[in-house]
């Protein structure tokens, strides 16, 4: 049996071949492609390279090459169903079983096309050709489209043409336009009705592009009807899982990183009309996270911009808690917020593109500064309800997923939540923990070395094998020149160690350009000091030491950067950060 081409279609649609090359090898963007050492052949300067407009990968050493199917096959070795099924596993698609019921489902789901394709193709000529529809076209001249848009988003209007629907009814058995939910059955009338009848239809298209739903709106608003009504879920529609204008939109993600998801159809064809197209809406209901994984496979920053009057606002908070679910580092939710109850639609078209897209660098927040805000601007300063704050705040990040990610937006809040409690952090702060430095002179040896810090008895024995052992200095001049010592005062002796290190016998040093105390100090506290006389002839051994020492101090300055970043990043929840971080970890890790 043969898989369906839609089914595999969709497969590759869903997935990028960098995200599916990616799971095993490590792509760097290159222009509009990405490269990376082959994964057919150990290799030192990259030769394999990924298009994702083109859909394939090529690799320049071995000459394979092919599409997602292919890579997935020949790198982890399996058969076409079985990558098939695993592709489709990861693009979120049920498996496909070639079942009786399956076949039947397809026969189904081809009618279900051509029902929408004849309806939209139908009621599109009927907007531009008959005279009937003279009142639709002058509402949407009134609302600033052009023939571009209305043919660009194959806009209609609904003339309820009673020839047409006798040949969608002698075409198609009952149940398939049943199905379709294009028309209901009038009970009082006893007949079928169209249900978009007398309204301007947009029509709603899933991911590879196929007509599957209408939207419909009335001309004139009215208290009796509701201005707009969508196509009822169906076999072939569920709308938690669909975008309006996610199959165009989605061929941008090569070129642009960020998407706008916006409420309504009026929004996505305004924005399109001003050269904004990477947008999609969720059509007024509330956003699911199928809905962000779905955007999240092709872009890597979500704008929430919903209109901006209390609704608007409201839904925006409600896919905030919904979104933040699924918030991945790599990946970034923003929220923008219109001035005066403009939505997207009326702001771009009053304002312009140059200055919607400005206003959105500038005015977007980042989805846990605004779930932040939220809770902040609802508090008052009663214990209860700062309590009840602080509950909600650390409830919804623990709905978040990914481990990473739940740990600092958690870090995020509670250190913004702190300032509410300066007298408890007192008992916990850094200061209150960290130990004295000061060395007195009447503190015994085993207080002084406590007093220490590792890290400094670290920068001791360094400094401690250099003093006593010049030779090795000369020798290994590059590697010595290139550490890095945290206190001040080891940085002024090691610099004076190398400037003297040319000449100098370990007699020479109380004549060194620094502070005796401190020479005196190294000398004294090295914990190296029994080893190193043991090993005084060894010059082999020594210099084991010695890098050992060098990897250990290593290892310390990567920990204070990645505690460093690690608190940049509980602020700024980048990717670039978090890429530094990666990196730096993996760092660590080598070493
Ligand atoms: P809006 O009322 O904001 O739509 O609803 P809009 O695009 O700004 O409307 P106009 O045409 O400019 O006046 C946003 C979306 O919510 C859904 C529609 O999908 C709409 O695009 N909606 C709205 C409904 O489903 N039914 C309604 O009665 C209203
Ligand atoms: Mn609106």
């Amino acid at each position: 049996m043969k898989y369906p081409k839609e089914y595999l279609e969709e497969i590759k649609t869903r997935l990028k071949v960098s995200t599916v090359v990616s799971k095993t090898v490590n792509l760097k963007k290159r222009g509009k492609e990405y490269v990376g050492l082959s994964p057919f052949k150990t290799e030192k300067t990259p030769s394999f390279t990924v298009n994702d407009e083109k859909e394939f990968y090529h690799c320049f050493s071995t000459a394979e090459h092919g599409n997602i199917f292919d890579f997935v096959m020949k790198t982890q070795n399996l058969k076409f169903g079985e990558a098939v099924k695993s592709l489709a596993n990861l693009a979120g698609m049920r498996p496909y079983t070639f079942s009786k019921e399956d076949e039947i489902r397809e026969k189904k789901w081809n009618n279900y096309k051509s029902i929408f394709n004849k309806y939209v193709d139908h009621y599109h000529n009927e907007l531009l050709k008959n005279p009937i529809s003279t009142d639709a076209k002058n509402y949407l001249k009134k609302r600033g489209l052009t023939l571009e848009e209305v043919k660009k988003f194959k806009i209609g209007f609904e003339t309820n043409d009673v020839n047409f629907q006798k040949n969608i009814f002698a075409e198609f058995n009952e149940n398939e336009i049943k199905d379709s939910g294009l028309f209901y059955f009038d009970q009082n009338k006893k007949k079928h009705l169209s249900r978009f009848r007398e309204r301007v239809i947009f029509p709603i298209r899933n991911i590879t592009g196929e007509i599957i739903a209408i939207g419909g709106r009335i001309l004139k608003e009215s208290k009796y009807s509701a201005k707009y009504i969508n196509s009822p879920e169906t076999p072939f529609f569920k709308k938690g899982s669909n975008l309006f204008n996610l199959d165009s939109a989605r061929k941008l993600s090569n070129s642009l990183n960020n998407i706008f998801l916006v409420e309504g159809y009026m929004d996505v064809i305004g924005l399109s009309k001003n050269k904004i197209d990477n947008v999609v809406a969720n059509l007024g209901t509330s956003l699911t996270t199928r809905q962000i994984l779905s955007l999240n496979q092709f872009f890597d920053e979500i704008v929430i911009c919903f209109d901006g009057d209390e609704s608007g606002y409201k839904a925006a908070l409600r896919a905030a808690e919904n979104s933040i679910i699924e918030l991945k580092p790599e990946k970034k939710i923003s929220f923008l917020f219109l001035p005066d109850n403009h939505d997207p639609d009326s702001f771009v078209n009053e304002k312009g593109r140059d200055f919607f897209l400005d206003y959105s660098q500038s005015n977007s927040v980042s989805i846990h500064k605004f779930i932040f805000d939220h809770y902040l601007k609802n508090m008052d300063d009663s214990p209860s309800s700062r309590a009840i704050f602080e509950k909600r705040l650390r409830s919804i990040s623990s709905t978040i997923k990914d481990e990473f990610i739940k740990k600092y937006v958690l870090e995020y809040f509670l250190e913004k939540i702190s300032v509410f409690t300066p007298n408890t952090n007192l008992k916990y702060s850094k200061d209150y923990l960290k130990p004295t430095k000061s060395l007195k002179s009447t503190q015994n040896f085993y207080n002084e070395t406590k007093s220490l810090k590792a890290i400094d008895l670290k920068e001791f024995s360094f400094l401690y094998i250099l003093l006593k052992k010049p030779e090795l200095i000369r020798d290994n001049f590059n590697l010595i020149e290139n550490v890095k010592l945290f206190s001040n005062e080891n940085k002024l002796l090691l610099s004076e160690i190398l400037i003297q290190s040319k000449n100098f016998e370990i007699t020479d040093i109380e004549n060194f350009n620094v502070d005796q105390n401190l020479i005196e100090r190294v000398l004294k506290y090295a914990s190296i000091k029994h080893i190193i006389a043991k090993n005084f002839n060894n010059d082999e051994k020594l210099l084991e030491i010695l890098s050992e020492i060098i990897r250990d101090l290593k290892n310390y300055e990567l920990e204070v950067r990645i505690a460093d970043l690690e608190s940049r990043f509980s602020q700024d929840l980048s990717e670039a950060t978090f890429n530094e971080l990666k990196e730096l970890k993996k760092l660590q890790k080598i070493n």
